[in-house]
């Protein structure tokens, strides 16, 4: 019989973080729904899963301070023993022209969007099983230079760079590195600040003629999870709808 397989998931407390915790539960995949703030939606996440049989647990921990990542490698692997996938999915985003961004706001996306999946990186070079799998997230707004995306776009182009040489680094140990690049997908990261009139008009842009929903970025991530994926390294694979 095939091994539980073990996943952290950094930011499953809502939005495109606790689908892909859903999605693993029901492919048998043991749990770690990590959340920053959100206890209550992390437990009902965790309530979901245990519904119908899976296994998760709540973990606490900021992935943009420096013990974050660490901590909950710590708590992973002692619920599960051995993890063998990390997906770097928790992330924020502000948006500001360049010449109105002050140094706290552009400091804390650098901090959790950029510092923390380095951090879960290196933690998942040292303590990843062999064979296991790294899935970062980037965005599809690191191609399109959209007045307002400076910082959050840097940081996504940061992740990109990482991705592509982990993958390198970690080959010799069957671990594959990858990252998706959503577009527009229909979560409080996105629709936060917007009007229905803005949102209306992003969604014109898309060929497909609709915003993104947490289960079809799931679906990717689940792939690149996988065993159909195994040969699929230092990718980034973007989700659009077609939008660029
Ligand atoms: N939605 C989009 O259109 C879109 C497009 C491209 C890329 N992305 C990327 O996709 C990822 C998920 O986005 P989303 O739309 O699902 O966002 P979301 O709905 O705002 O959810 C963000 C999740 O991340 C957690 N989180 C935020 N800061 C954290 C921190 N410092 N430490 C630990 N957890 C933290 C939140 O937990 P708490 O509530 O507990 O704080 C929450 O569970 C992000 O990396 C985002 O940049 C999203």
């Amino acid at each position: 019989m095939q091994k539980t397989r073990a996943a952290i998931v950094t930011g499953a407390s809502r939005g495109i973080g606790a689908a892909i915790a859903k999605r693993f539960a029901q492919e048998g995949i043991a749990v770690i729904v990590n959340y920053a703030r959100g206890k209550d939606a992390a437990d009902e996440v965790v309530s979901a899963i245990e519904a119908v049989g899976g296994t998760a647990l709540a973990v606490q921990a900021d992935i943009g301070e420096p013990t974050g990542m660490t901590a909950l490698f710590d708590a992973a692997e002692k619920a599960f023993g051995g993890i063998d996938i990390l997906i770097n999915n928790a992330g924020m985003m502000r948006l500001s022209p360049i010449a109105e961004t002050g140094d706290g706001e552009f400091e804390r996306q650098l901090a959790v969007n950029l510092g923390g999946t380095f951090r879960g990186m290196r933690e998942g070079a040292r303590r990843l099983n062999d064979g296991g799998r790294i899935i970062n997230f980037s965005s599809s707004v690191v191609g399109f230079y959209q007045p307002n995306y400076g910082v959050y776009a840097a940081t996504k182009a940061g992740v990109e760079a990482m991705t592509h040489i982990l993958a390198k680094e970690l080959g010799p140990r069957r671990i594959t590195v990858n990252a998706v690049a959503p577009g527009p997908v229909g979560t409080e990261l996105f629709t936060d600040g917007k009007s229905a009139a803005q949102i209306e008009a992003i969604t014109k842009l898309i060929p497909l003629g609709r915003l993104g929903q947490p289960d079809d970025v799931a679906g990717l991530v689940a792939f690149l999870a996988g065993s159909d994926s195994q040969w699929v390294n230092g990718q980034v694979i973007r989700a659009n709808g077609g939008a660029i």
